[in-house]
């Protein structure tokens, strides 16, 4: 039997790994998992852990409003330690670019248990880079220095795959898996799709989110709010990444209330990161216009259905970039670069950075050009079959046993 410790912090971390405790927890005749999770998130991790039915087995709780990279390393360094003594796991894996991924990694290569064995680390989405160490920052750092320091390699596309060789990584380490996102999007869909129960009780608990919300912000809007989230026409916005603070946020809050303003039949349904660096220019800069909903983080089934009727994206998200290219939507990303080309060459997501003009431009063209609009929706699957945890399982399960 071995021990495996599956460790998380963030909400895309959560939903990501969600398929993957599922797959490992039902295989305990080979693997005794226990889930760890850092609480770099706490809220929005929650609501991942709730609707998954996960019950961590070791929780940090190291969330502070507010924190900065050397808060959320330090505390994860020093907090793991004692979960890696006390478990003594064989395999930890961590999942993407956060600093939870990166502080795991590196404790993990530090620790050596009782028996003098070393633990053995798997990095589930591995390989995307930008090459670029402060584009998405510190997001590509982390995740080439949780490379360096893994054993297994779960690469969600060729391209992950290819980055890796080129970096010299030995090619039996590696195998690509597809994107456990779209695990977890399928499962999410399927549900939804398959209970009229469900879909009521998402659409009701969305419309409670807006009206509540835009009562807060004027009687107009609230009016403006009975709108019917099934045919109305709405883009759907998110925004969090911290290279993106200060100015970048100004423009891109600029930017949509230029978009509203200028397309009073659309709506703008916004789910606001908790970050206050995000919180305070959004709220500030587009409480009061009318057909912007600023809306709390909402649970991952409510924004998968809401992504899903929505018009186009516009986020600077890493998950959602993977989730839209499979319901079909078009995204534009606040981002110079990406690590994940796949749907940018297939011509469904474009990359706008936060600049004004660019946003408003793309979104007018979105909006106004039928032709560029069915270009950009065509539904595909560049980031997995729905199948990946299995196969990081399956590849897993082969290593020990040989
Ligand atoms: C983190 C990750 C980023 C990932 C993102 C997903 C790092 C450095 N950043 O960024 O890669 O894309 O999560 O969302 O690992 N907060 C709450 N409640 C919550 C979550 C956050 O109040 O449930 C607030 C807190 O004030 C917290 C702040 O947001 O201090 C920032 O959280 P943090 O994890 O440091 O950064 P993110 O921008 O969320
Ligand atoms: N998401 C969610 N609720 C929201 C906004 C996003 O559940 O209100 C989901 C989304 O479907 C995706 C993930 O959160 O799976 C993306 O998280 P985020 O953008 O915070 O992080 P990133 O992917 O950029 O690391």
């Amino acid at each position: 039997m071995k021990k495996v410790l599956i460790v998380f912090g963030t909400r895309p971390e959560a939903i990501k790994m969600a398929p993957v405790v599922k797959a490992f927890q039902n295989e305990s005749s080979t693997f005794d998992t226990k889930v760890c999770v850092t609480a770099q998130h706490r809220e929005m991790l929650d609501q991942v852990l709730e609707l998954f039915e996960i019950k961590p087995d070791f929780d940090l709780d190291i969330m502070k409003s507010g924190q900065d990279l050397y808060d959320i390393t330090s505390r994860i360094l020093l907090n793991i330690r004692d979960v890696l003594i006390e478990f003594e796991p064989d395999i930890v894996l961590v999942h993407g670019d956060t600093t939870t991924t990166m502080a795991t990694s590196l404790a993990s290569f530090y620790h050596i248990n009782s028996s003098g064995s070393r633990v053995l680390v798997g990095h589930v989405e591995a390989g995307l880079r930008t090459h670029n160490i402060y584009s998405p920052w510190p997001e590509e750092a982390n995740r080439q220095i949780t490379g360096i320091l893994a054993n297994y390699h779960f690469a969600p596309t060729d391209i992950s795959k290819n980055n890796l060789l080129q970096e010299g990584k030995d090619k039996n380490s590696i195998i690509v898996t597809g994107n456990t996102v779209i695990d977890a999007l399928y499962l999410a869909l399927n549900k939804i799709k398959n209970s009229k129960e469900l879909e009521d009780r998402i659409v009701k608990r969305l419309k409670t989110k807006l009206q509540k919300n835009a009562f807060k912000q004027s009687e107009n809007a609230y009016q403006n709010s009975q709108f019917s989230i099934i045919n109305s026409k709405f883009i759907l916005v998110t925004g969090h990444r911290r290279e993106n603070f200060g100015e970048g946020f100004l423009n891109i809050c600029e930017a949509l209330k230029e978009i509203a303003l200028e397309n009073s039949d659309i709506d703008i349904i916004y789910p606001v990161h908790l970050n206050p660096n995000v919180q305070k220019p959004v709220y500030e800069l587009l409480s009061e216009v009318k057909n912007i909903h600023l809306i709390e983080p909402l649970q991952y089934e409510e924004f998968i259905y809401l992504m899903d009727k929505s018009y186009f994206i516009i986020t600077d998200s890493g998950g959602v970039q993977e989730e839209a290219p499979s319901l079909g939507k078009p995204v534009l990303v606040m981002r110079d670069t990406t690590e994940r080309p796949e749907a940018l060459k297939a011509g469904t997501v474009k990359l706008v950075g936060t600049d004004i003009n660019k946003i408003v431009k793309y979104s007018q063209l979105l909006l106004n050009n039928k032709e560029e609009y069915e270009l950009m929706s065509k539904a595909h699957n560049p980031y997995g079959d729905g199948k990946a945890a299995q196969k990081i399982k399956d590849f897993l399960k082969l290593k020990v046993e040989n």
